[in-house]
């Protein structure tokens, strides 16, 4: 057993929604968030410099002491977690799109997929898409410019409605009946992607299943917190801390914001 907080890290905000699940899962452990939102989008880097600023956000959890990381952010995760894992003693968790689910489901055996450009060229996101994809077509679309966006808190506006319309309409041209979300950012689009799919496409989504890896994985390692006394929840950006705070007015616990700099 260990109150030593769980560490996040993401691109920038997206891995709220991963916080989210995790803090509604295990309500008695407490957090460390961090926002790399300076460096969003890492979608549109290089592998070598979404690794260098891994290994930075690793380290400022580390040092605060984590006990567990959770890659919240699926460009960081395809690109960097098995360097982290070599590189570092703590256990990873990392956030791969849920192809499987998508794909046991679909019966228009038609999968969509969006995500980054930086996901979707990783070999990690190939080889986990051709494990999963037996008999099923999975239709890969970039989200270019919608991290940017969301980050900006832009989610229910026409540029945003806009970008969408023209990243889904081949995908439900081409009989997907299930979307992947493969970005922590993309569940913030929910209400507008609701809007603009057809009733039969069914969005999925990884932050509930990231969470119940994340407890079986402190449970493996004997670091779940069993007090019943809620966890404290410290969230840090090198970006405007009104947009964080912003992404987290619906949480039903009290967070502290903080600014840092690297
Ligand atoms: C990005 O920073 O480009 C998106 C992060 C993600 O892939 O979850």
């Amino acid at each position: 057993m260990s109150k030593r907080p769980i560490g996040i890290f993401d691109s920038g905000v997206g891995g709220t929604s991963i916080w989210k699940e995790i803090q509604k899962l295990m309500p008695h452990e407490s957090t460390i968030y961090l926002a790399d939102s300076k460096n969003a989008p890492y979608g549109e880097k290089s592998k070598e410099r979404i690794v260098e600023l891994s290994v930075k956000n690793t380290e400022f959890l580390i040092e605060k002491g984590c006990k567990l990381i959770v890659v919240a952010c699926n460009t960081a995760t395809t690109n960097a977690i098995d360097l982290l894992r070599e590189k570092y003693e703590v256990s990873f968790i990392g956030i791969e799109p849920a192809i499987k689910p998508a794909a046991l489901l679909s019966k228009s055996k038609t999968v969509g997929i969006l995500a980054t450009k930086g996901t979707l060229s990783s070999s990690l996101f190939s080889s986990t898409s051709a494990n999963h994809a037996h008999g099923i077509r999975i239709l890969e679309q970039e989200g270019t410019g919608l991290v940017p966006l969301i980050e900006q808190g832009k989610i229910e506006t026409n540029e945003t409605e806009a970008l969408l319309k023209k990243y889904l309409q081949p995908m439900i041209d081409d009989g997907m009946d299930h979307l992947v979300l493969g970005c922590t950012h993309y569940p913030y689009l929910i209400p507008v992607l609701k809007k603009l799919l057809p009733e039969h496409v069914q969005i999925i989504d990884s932050g509930e299943a990231v969470a119940k890896q994340t407890k079986t994985v402190l449970e493996r390692d004997k670091l779940l917190n069993n007090t019943t006394t809620k966890g404290g929840h410290q969230f840090f950006t090198n970006a405007d801390v009104d947009i964080l705070r912003h992404f987290l007015s619906d949480v039903p616990v009290p967070v502290e914001t903080a600014y840092f700099d690297f």
